[in-house]
């Protein structure tokens, strides 16, 4: 059986990926920073009929979280074939550069980039015994520079903050997949698509269903490369 570590499942986007994946019949180990709303998600599951998961408590912005998830999940799998950096936040409004403050452009890249960064270090010994590693960062076509400078879309100019943490996270992805090129890792950025969660105070188009389908696309898809970037419609331009 596959095993998948997901962060930031306890709801949203993550957890109906959690979902998904375990129906499929792989091992989903859901990433909560809350112990509560981790077990209150696993017992949704359970309540589904679902058992092939479990909870690991894991705050993405915390390298002592993360270095105790790491070594929990070392006692329970050799192996870990799928990490989903799925945690993610929006940093709220108003989001333009002009006026944003700092310290909450931190918290934001503390999140959605060097977040990213210092759990996928944690994880790639476990992901290096996979013969087919595969790590998706859930990231946003809100990330690409091609589509903000084509300035098509006006939402491409309200999210300032959240956009650049995303092209961060499109850097770290390219970058890690060339630092990795001679592996089989498959390492891609996967925008679900503009869903309704928390995270827009679900004002977002599409259903978590939708949404947990595009991002399983890339974690199952045999042929796609690695160091992309891709959303429902395919490939996004940087
Ligand atoms: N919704 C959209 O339209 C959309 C579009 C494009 C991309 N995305 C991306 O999709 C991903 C999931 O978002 P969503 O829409 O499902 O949002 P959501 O419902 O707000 O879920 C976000 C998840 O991330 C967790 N999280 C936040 N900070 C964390 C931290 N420091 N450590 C661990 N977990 C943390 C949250 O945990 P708590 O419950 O504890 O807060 C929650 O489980 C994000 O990366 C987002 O940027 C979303």
């Amino acid at each position: 059986m596959k095993t998948v570590l997901i962060t930031g499942a306890n709801k949203g986007i993550g957890f109906e990926t959690a979902k998904q994946l375990a129906q499929m019949g792989y091992f989903v180990y859901l990433g909560s920073r809350d112990k509560t709303k981790g077990m209150d998600a696993i017992n949704k599951l359970k309540d589904l009929g679902i058992s092939n998961v479990a909870l690991i408590e894991l705050d993405v912005t915390n390298i002592n979280s993360i270095k105790q998830a790491r070594q929990e999940l070392e006692t329970k799998i050799e192996t870990l074939d799928v990490l989903i950096n799925n945690a993610g936040i929006s940093g709220g409004q108003p989001q333009n550069f002009t006026v944003h403050n700092i310290d909450n452009l931190r918290k934001v890249f503390e999140t959605n980039f060097f977040g990213v960064i210092q759990t996928t270090q944690q994880f790639l010994g476990l992901l290096e015994k996979s013969n087919e590693p595969v790590i998706v960062n859930v990231s946003s076509s809100l990330g690409s520079l091609t589509l903000h400078s084509s300035r098509q879309n006006p939402d491409f100019d309200i999210y300032d903050v959240y956009s650049s943490s995303k092209t961060a996270l499109n850097a770290f992805t390219v970058m890690l997949a060339n630092d990795l090129r001679n592996t089989n890792f498959k390492i891609n950025s996967v925008c679900p698509g503009y869903t309704a969660t928390d995270l827009n105070q679900f004002q977002g188009t599409q259903t978590v269903e939708q949404a947990a389908n595009i991002v399983i696309k890339y974690v199952t898809l045999e042929n796609i490369g690695t160091g992309k970037s891709f959303n429902k419609d395919g490939e996004v331009a940087w």
